[in-house]
């Protein structure tokens, strides 16, 4: 069995919180990126999905006076519910609760216990419970994590250790022989400086949490719950430690993890070292991300600056966010989300640039060529000019560029804009209305690639363009376009 699936991953989210607009962030750019390929006839799979083991979930279970179980499946059915609210359409939704995920995880456990690669000995050191990380006394800054601002805690037990030193060398082999391994690439300096600065054993188990997966062959162990989140990237597409499994081998590798850069380190050094010693092909990309901060704070709810994107998609549409938030910044840098910046984008960008071009084209094409188009673009200028930049679009989408493609999209709506104002078709019509039909069709067939550009970032809004224009539509030689659409009414 070969791989068949071009595979995409985002983190599995902590049920600490219910899903705000970083989350979203992350598993909209997968499902741009999984409807890209998908319009192409690329079988995609995109797995998501909720990591709900660990000392921080279940103390928020025992404050919350809940079993574990019954928050997980409450707060997880957030995630689920969000992720249809803004029109995301994985193919697979993991949690780390699921038996099957525990029933491969602890058979991997066993497995490199036997290859040795897992052996038993004793910690102590410094843990963020909000990180569920493992800190070295450098690392901290006045004894407090460096993500959260938390104290760490002193913790010293029994524990099981992961071999990651042995991987140290092939690790820097795989980096330097793979440049495509780490994105982008500013973020590789930090993780190659990393792994050369040595490796040391990880601790991958804990006496002190009960709520985790039981180590088969010493019950009063817990599997460390990131050793358990990031073995979801080969279990979900079903890997089995003991068996083989042949919808594993259509899946794997993974083509690429999406991640914020805050979770680079466990998904660059320590998931392939994982993977290595299962023997298991390395995944073909790990992409960091930046960080969303709101007006220019990093989000928390007690600062009051929670952005819901539920809230957002009801008020404006999921596909005003799923357009801001990929053009507002690059992919890969950090951005700021203001709700001003928003509307300002929503009523320039989608009301007046993009709805205003629908309407004007659509309306001029009832009023003087009564919807009818001809079956190709014909003597077409404008559209040979935008219909060139297909490809370079697809490759700024395929290299998750997603900024500089909606550039580029834009670029061509402007155009069209100006070409409008400039020719004037109102006033060529007013003596001879046949006179505008070249220029009407040239308008209409950009439109028509310009739905099609947009179709992964606003699936709904280009549908709703596409059967405006006329597209889908067969059986007659002529195409016939319909009334606009109001895709983005004006807010104030
Ligand atoms: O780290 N800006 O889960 P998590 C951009 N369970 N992205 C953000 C963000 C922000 N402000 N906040 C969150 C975990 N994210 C682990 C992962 S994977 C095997 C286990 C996104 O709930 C971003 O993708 O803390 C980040 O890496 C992830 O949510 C962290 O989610
Ligand atoms: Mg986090």
């Amino acid at each position: 069995m070969q791989k068949i699936y071009f595979y995409i991953t985002t983190p599995l989210y902590y049920v600490n919180d219910k899903p705000h607009i970083g989350h979203a962030y992350t598993t909209l750019a997968a499902d741009v990126l999984a409807r890209h390929k998908r319009a192409r006839q690329i079988p995609v799979f995109f797995q998501t999905g909720t990591d709900e083991h660990g000392s921080n979930i279940e103390k928020i279970a025992v404050d919350m006076n809940m079993d574990p179980k019954a928050w997980c499946d409450a707060v997880s059915g957030e995630f689920k519910r969000m992720w249809k609210v803004l029109n995301i359409n994985y193919d697979h939704f993991i949690r780390t609760t699921d038996p099957e995920h525990e029933k491969r995880v602890q058979a991997v456990f066993e497995r490199l216990i036997k290859t040795g690669d897992i052996y038993p000995g004793r910690y102590s050191g410094l843990y963020c419970r909000p990180c569920e990380a493992f800190f070295e006394e450098s690392e901290l800054k006045n004894g407090c994590c460096p993500v959260h601002g938390t104290p760490a805690e002193k913790v010293s037990e029994e524990t099981y250790f992961f071999k990651l030193s042995k991987y140290q060398k092939p690790l820097l082999e795989h980096y330097a022989g793979n440049p495509d391994f780490l994105a982008p690439r500013h973020r590789a300096r930090e993780i190659i400086n990393f792994a050369k600065s040595g490796l040391k054993d990880i601790s991958v188990s804990r006496t002190k949490v009960t709520w985790g997966i039981k180590v088969t062959s010493n019950p009063s162990h817990t599997v460390y719950v990131w050793f358990d989140a990031l073995l979801n990237y080969v279990t979900g597409p079903g890997f089995d430690a003991d068996t083989s499994v042949d919808a594993f081998q259509m899946k794997w590798p993974a083509d690429v993890h999406l991640v914020g850069k805050e979770i680079f380190r466990f998904h660059a050094v320590t998931w392939p070292a994982m993977l290595m010693a299962l023997g298991l092909e390395l995944p073909r990309q790990v992409f960091a991300h930046g960080w969303w901060t709101v007006n220019g704070e990093k989000m928390s709810k007690s600062k009051g600056n929670f952005i819901d994107p539920e809230v957002v998609a009801r008020e404006y549409g999921a596909d005003a966010l799923r357009y801001f938030i990929f053009r507002e910044a690059p992919f890969g840098a950090d951005g700021d989300f203001s709700m001003e910046a928003f509307r300002r984008r929503y009523n320039a960008d989608l009301a007046n640039d993009l709805g205003n071009l629908l309407s004007r084209v659509l309306n001029m094409a009832a009023k003087y060529i009564e919807n009818r188009l001809p079956g190709k673009p014909e003597a077409a200028k404008l559209f040979d000019t935008i219909s060139a930049w297909g490809p370079e679009i697809d490759e700024k989408i395929d290299t998750m560029r997603f900024g500089e493609a909606l550039d580029r999209i834009w670029q061509a709506v402007s155009m069209l804009n100006k070409e409008i104002d400039r020719q004037k078709p109102w006033v060529m019509a007013k003596d001879e209305p046949e006179s505008v039909r070249p220029f009407l069709n040239d308008l209409v067939w950009c439109l028509r690639a310009i739905a099609g550009w947009l179709y992964s970032f606003m699936p709904d809004t280009s549908t709703r363009m596409q059967l405006a224009l006329g597209i889908g539509r067969t059986g007659t030689e002529d195409l016939e376009t319909s009334k606009p659409p109001q895709l983005f009414p004006r807010k104030l």
